[in-house]
């Protein structure tokens, strides 16, 4: 069990990715904090943060299911205030929680542009800000910030489908996780960012790309192996990198 007695935060874990990673950490001995917006079942996505609380207890771990918004600073104030009184502390934390505007710019409306950096960025400052402290506490901690290809593809003949906002929204957090990173190595905590090669098959995904060709989607499992192997690192390890999955996978020996 590579991460027996430690706990972590992931946030977006009601459905998608953040829910695979919560239960990979879960296999691998970690309590896990589930915080999401979904407290009962998502009528567009499905799934919810309790949905998932369940699968992880059923793998023998505890869970905390916690509703929280990422963009509010109260929500994540009251959400690691919860972590912190539940397990005594926090070791991990995934900045999982992300949102894309489908649309080409002149058809994005402020309102949904300001969305995707709240979600994306806001969001993974505001959680990393809270559970700083508490990492600090324990000696260190390592930070996961989930990227994109988004935040550098350069397609010249096709438009990002995601819309630009998202892949601003990605490329800021790949900068904020190496300025952390610079931050935090005198406190033992590593801060990283992974990002897929190939699309993970999500609800979301799902939904957003209901006609696309998903016959080169991947499962999640590469991301999770990924994830568990930097839930691992402190400043001594890994840290400050950006890196795809399949990067991780060839430089490490990762076994998914
Ligand atoms: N799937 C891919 O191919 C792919 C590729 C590159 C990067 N990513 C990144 O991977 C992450 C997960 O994507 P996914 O495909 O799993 O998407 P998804 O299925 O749509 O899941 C997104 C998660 O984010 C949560 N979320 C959204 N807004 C939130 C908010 N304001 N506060 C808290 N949680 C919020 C959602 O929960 P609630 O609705 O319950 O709040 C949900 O759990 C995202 O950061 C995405 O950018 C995914």
């Amino acid at each position: 069990m590579k991460l027996k007695g430690k706990v972590a935060i992931v946030t977006g874990a009601s459905r998608g990715l953040g829910k695979a990673i919560a239960l990979g950490f879960a296999r691998e001995g970690a309590d896990v904090v589930i915080a999401a917006r979904s407290d009962v079942e998502n009528p567009k996505f499905g799934g919810s943060i309790f949905k998932t609380a369940e699968e992880v207890k059923a793998i023998g771990q505890k869970a905390l299911p916690v509703q929280c918004d990422v963009t509010s600073e109260d929500s994540v104030n009251a959400m690691v205030q919860k972590a912190q009184q539940e397990f005594g502390g926090v070791d991990i934390l995934v900045n999982n929680a992300g949102v894309a505007f489908y649309a080409p710019v002149v058809e994005t409306p402020l309102k949904r542009w300001e969305m995707v950096i709240r979600v994306n960025i806001i969001g993974a400052f505001l959680c990393c800000k809270t559970v700083i402290p508490l990492m600090v506490k324990r000696g260190g901690g390592s930070i996961i910030n989930i990227s994109s290809l988004a935040a550098n593809d350069r397609h010249e003949d096709v438009p990002i489908p995601t819309g630009v906002a998202y892949g601003v929204a990605k490329a800021g957090l790949e900068r904020f996780t190496f300025g952390l990173a610079s931050e935090l190595g005198k406190d033992n905590i590593a801060v990283n960012a992974i990002k897929p090669v190939r699309v993970v098959n999500t609800e979301g995904m799902r939904f957003w790309m209901a006609d696309a060709d998903k016959s080169e989607w991947q499962s999640p499992d590469k991301m999770v192996a990924c994830a568990v192997f930097l839930a691992q690192q402190d400043a001594c390890g890994v840290t400050a990198t950006v890196a795809s999955d399949d990067e991780l996978v060839a430089w490490h020996g990762l076994i998914i």
